[in-house]
């Protein structure tokens, strides 16, 4: 088989992620501290898959480069692909047909994260050689995604894609496309095919379609994980929380009359005194925490400060800081370079600026 590749598509618009994806991009945002997008790096080099192309979009393209390089520190060569505008996933892989070729390839979405890698996925398809693999995981409620309709397989092959359907009104199986694909250079006149669907994209799922009608074998693979998409803040503080489960803990930074329960990583150069943090928790390098309780499931990014304040299961990006609140955060998403404090000023009352759709709950 000719050398298999990576494809992450880390362009797009986030909406469901504003404001955050207002400056930043989503695959950006840190899960335990860690980029989202570098989750989806690791598992494809994992799989012994060393060229990888990455989709960025022309506002959020130069951010990704900066921080993910040129992909030595993953041990890969990551490859550039701009999408001038987002017009769907399978208008992102013609997008990367001149880096794919006719080689095979894995399509990661750069905001999805995949709980058991995708090594035995990929085995799988060297072995059966199919023309395309898609993952797929049971949820409770179908309607919202891709659902597959899978042949009976009394024969003892794995299960053959009969249809794909987006977003059913009466899904055929409770069975969701995962955000993770392995395809063979047959997906470019698939995709070549479409037209652009009710929401004006090229859909992968109407390719993936079209080669099923066209008589090409489409295997499926059940996710036994978990498997997290990103998008929305809920989804963000879950995968935070399914990460953070994961992590050992340790102690690089200094603790000054602190106590720490559970598994809490204080990262190099971070201070913490007069505090408690339960964890599974992480604090980022150079952050400051004093007088605080921090709880389970909260990650404080670089060079944060947290003074005489109460949160837990929350995401900080790096440079924010909270003071001398009364109340505990929770459950929130606080972007880079965000202050939160109580003011001695008069009169009393609250004072924001907030940028544009922002959220913000109060008791
Ligand atoms: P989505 O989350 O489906 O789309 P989106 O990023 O536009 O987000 P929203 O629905 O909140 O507006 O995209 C999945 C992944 O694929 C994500 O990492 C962005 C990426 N993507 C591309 O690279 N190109 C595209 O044309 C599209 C639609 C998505």
């Amino acid at each position: 088989m000719a050398s298999l590749k990576g494809l992450i598509l880390a362009g797009g618009k986030g909406t469901r992620l504003r404001p955050i994806t207002h400056t930043n991009a989503k695959q950006l945002v840190p899960v335990a501290n860690k980029p989202v997008l570098f989750y989806g790096i690791e598992a494809i080099a994992a799989a012994g898959i060393t060229e990888i192309g990455v989709i960025v979009s022309p506002e959020t393209g130069p951010e990704i480069r900066e921080v993910a390089g040129d992909g030595s520190r993953f041990g890969v060569h990551l490859e550039y692909i701009p999408q001038a505008e987002p017009l769907g996933l399978a208008h992102a892989v013609l997008t990367a047909e001149p880096f794919l070729g006719a080689d095979p390839f894995v399509m990661y979405l750069g905001d999805n994260l995949l709980q058991g890698g995708i090594t035995q996925l990929v085995q799988e398809f060297q072995e059966h050689s199919p023309d395309a693999l898609i993952l797929l995981t049971a949820v409770p409620d179908p309607e919202n995604y891709g659902v597959a309709e899978l042949a009976d397989t009394t024969d003892g092959q794995p299960p053959r894609v009969v249809r794909l359907v987006e977003k059913p009104t009466q899904p055929a199986s409770d069975l969701a496309l995962v955000g993770v694909y392995m395809f063979t250079a047959a997906i470019h006149d698939a995709a070549r095919a479409l037209v652009p669907s009710a929401r004006g994209e090229l859909e992968i799922t109407d390719a993936i379609q079209h080669l099923v009608d066209g008589g090409a074998r489409v295997e499926s693979h059940i996710v036994r994980g978990w498997w997290k998409d990103t998008g929305r803040l809920e989804d963000m503080l879950e995968a935070n929380r399914l990460i953070l489960d994961t992590l050992p803990g340790g102690v690089q930074g200094e603790l000054v009359d602190s106590h720490l329960e559970g598994r809490v990583t204080v990262e190099a150069g971070a201070l913490l005194e007069h505090s408690t943090v339960r964890g599974p928790a992480v604090i980022g390098a150079g952050a400051t925490v004093r007088h605080c309780y921090v709880g389970p499931y909260t990650a404080i990014g670089d060079k944060c400060v947290i003074e005489h304040a109460e949160l837990e299961h929350s995401i900080l990006l790096s440079g924010s800081s909270v003071r001398n609140l009364d109340g505990r955060i929770e459950s929130s998403l606080l972007g880079r370079n965000v202050t939160l404090r109580r003011s001695e000023r008069q009169p009393r009352a609250y004072r924001f600026l907030v940028g544009d759709n922002s959220d913000i709950a109060m008791p």
